[in-house]
C-alpha cells in the first residue's frame, strides 16, 4: 500500500474513532493514539527524509495536511464535548420543583406603626394631619408659646441650639424641643375652626433613662373654635385612650402648668407593666404620664390676631413613645432605637 493511501486509511480511522470520543479521558486515549510520540502519523512524518525525492514532497504535504486536520478537529471535538457537560451539570443544578426562596421583606418600625395608627384614631374625630420644621426658631418653640426669655420654663426643655448666625442676636435657631411651635405656624395661616394633630420629632438635651430619650416623638393635637371647652379636650382624650388601650385601662388627669394654656393638665395611663401595682417602669407610682395638655392661653391666641372673647381652644402634646410602652409592656424606651431586629420584628 503506497503511503498516500496509507495517509488517506489513517484520517478515515481517525476521524472515525474521534467521533465517537465521548468525555475528556477519550479524547485523551485518541490524542496519543493519532498525534502522539508514537503514533502512525508521527512514524510517517519521521520516515519523510528517508524517501526519495520525487516522493517526499506528496507524501510530506499530504501528511502535514491530516496532521492539521486532526489537530484542528480534536479541537472542535473537545469544545463540543465541554459545552455537553456544562449542560448536563446545569440541568442537574437546576431543580425545577425547589419552593422559591422569599426574600427578607422590610417593614414599618413601631413606632411609625403607632404614628400611622394615632393619626388614624384621631383623622376619625376630625382632624386633619400636618407636618412641620424641626429645626425651629426660638420664636415659634417659645416666645410666641408665652415663653419670653429668662421665663423659667425653658429651664424645663434643656435644649439643643443650632449655631446659626442671622446677624440678628434675637432670632436663633433650635432643634424643636417639642411639636406645640406648630400651634402657632397653623395658627397664622389658617383660621378656626381648626382641627389639626401633627406627629413629629423632638429633641431635648437630657440625660436617657428607661422613660426619656433626647430624640423622640410627640404628636401635638389642637382643636380652635368657638365654644370649644376642656369637657372637648376630656372627650377626646379619653375616647383616644379607649379606641388605643381599651375600655378597662385607667386614665388619669392632674393640674400640671404650661405657660401656653390655662388651665393645664397632664395625662397619664396605668401602668402596663405592673398594673398599677408599681414597677421600674413607672417608678412605683402605677401611672405613666404620657402628655401634656390645657385650654390655649388666651396671649397665644393674640399674639396670632385670633380673638379671644369669641374663640377658644385646647391643646395636647403626647409623647409618642411611651404609647405602645404602655400598650404591650415594653419597660425601656432605649429598645426603639436599638437596632435590635429581635425586639422590632415582634412588632
Ligand atoms: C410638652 O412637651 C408640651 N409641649 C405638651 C403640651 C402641649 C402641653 C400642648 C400643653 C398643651 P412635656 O415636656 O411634658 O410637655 O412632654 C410631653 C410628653 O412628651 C410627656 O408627657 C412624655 O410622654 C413625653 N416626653 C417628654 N420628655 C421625654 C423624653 N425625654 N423621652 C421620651 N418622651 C418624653
Amino acid at each position: 500500500m503506497s503511503l498516500i493511501k496509507q495517509i488517506e486509511k489513517l484520517r478515515e480511522k481517525a476521524l472515525d474513532e474521534l467521533e465517537g470520543a465521548d468525555d475528556a479521558r477519550e479524547i485523551e486515549t485518541w490524542r496519543i493514539c493519532y498525534l502522539g510520540k508514537k503514533s502512525e502519523l508521527n512514524d510517517i512524518l519521521r520516515s519523510l527524509p528517508r524517501l526519495p525525492l520525487n516522493k517526499r514532497k506528496d507524501v510530506g504535504a499530504a501528511a502535514n495536511r491530516l496532521k492539521k486536520e486532526l489537530e484542528e478537529s480534536l479541537g472542535q471535538r473537545e469544545q463540543a464535548i465541554g459545552q455537553k457537560q456544562i449542560e448536563s451539570a446545569g440541568e442537574a443544578r437546576l431543580d425545577v420543583s425547589l419552593p422559591g426562596r422569599s426574600l427578607p421583606i422590610g417593614r414599618l418600625h413601631p413606632v411609625t406603626q403607632v404614628i400611622d395608627e394615632m393619626s388614624q384614631i384621631f383623622v376619625s374625630m376630625g382632624f386633619q394631619v400636618l407636618e412641620g420644621p424641626e429645626v425651629e426658631w426660638d420664636y415659634y418653640n417659645f416666645e410666641a408659646l408665652n415663653i419670653p426669655k429668662e421665663h423659667p420654663a425653658r429651664d424645663t426643655m434643656a435644649t439643643l441650639w443650632v449655631d446659626y448666625e442671622t446677624g440678628d442676636g434675637d432670632r436663633q435657631m433650635l432643634m424643636r424641643t417639642h411639636t406645640s411651635p406648630m400651634q402657632i405656624r397653623v395658627m397664622e395661616n389658617k383660621k378656626p375652626p381648626l382641627r389639626v394633630v401633627v406627629p413629629g420629632k423632638v429633641y431635648r438635651y437630657e440625660a436617657t433613662d428607661a422613660t426619656h430619650i433626647p430624640m423622640f416623638y410627640q404628636i401635638e393635637g389642637f382643636a380652635v373654635d368657638k365654644d370649644i371647652t376642656m369637657a372637648d379636650l376630656k372627650g377626646v382624650l379619653y375616647e383616644f385612650s379607649r379606641r388605643f388601650f381599651g375600655r378597662d385601662r385607667k386614665v388619669r388627669f392632674r393640674c400640671d402648668y404650661f405657660p401656653f394654656v390655662e388651665p393645664g393638665v397632664e395625662m397619664a395611663i396605668e401602668c402596663a407593666v405592673c398594673k398599677g401595682g408599681g414597677c421600674r417602669l413607672c417608678i412605683d407610682s402605677g401611672w405613666i404620664e404620657i402628655l401634656g395638655a390645657g385650654m390655649i392661653h388666651p396671649k397665644v391666641l393674640e399674639r396670632v390676631n385670633i380673638d379671644p372673647e369669641f374663640y377658644s381652644g385646647f391643646a395636647f402634646g403626647m409623647g409618642i413613645e411611651r404609647v405602645p410602652m404602655l400598650r404591650y409592656g415594653i419597660d425601656d424606651i432605649r429598645l426603639f432605637y436599638s437596632s435590635d431586629l429581635r425586639f422590632l420584628r415582634q412588632f
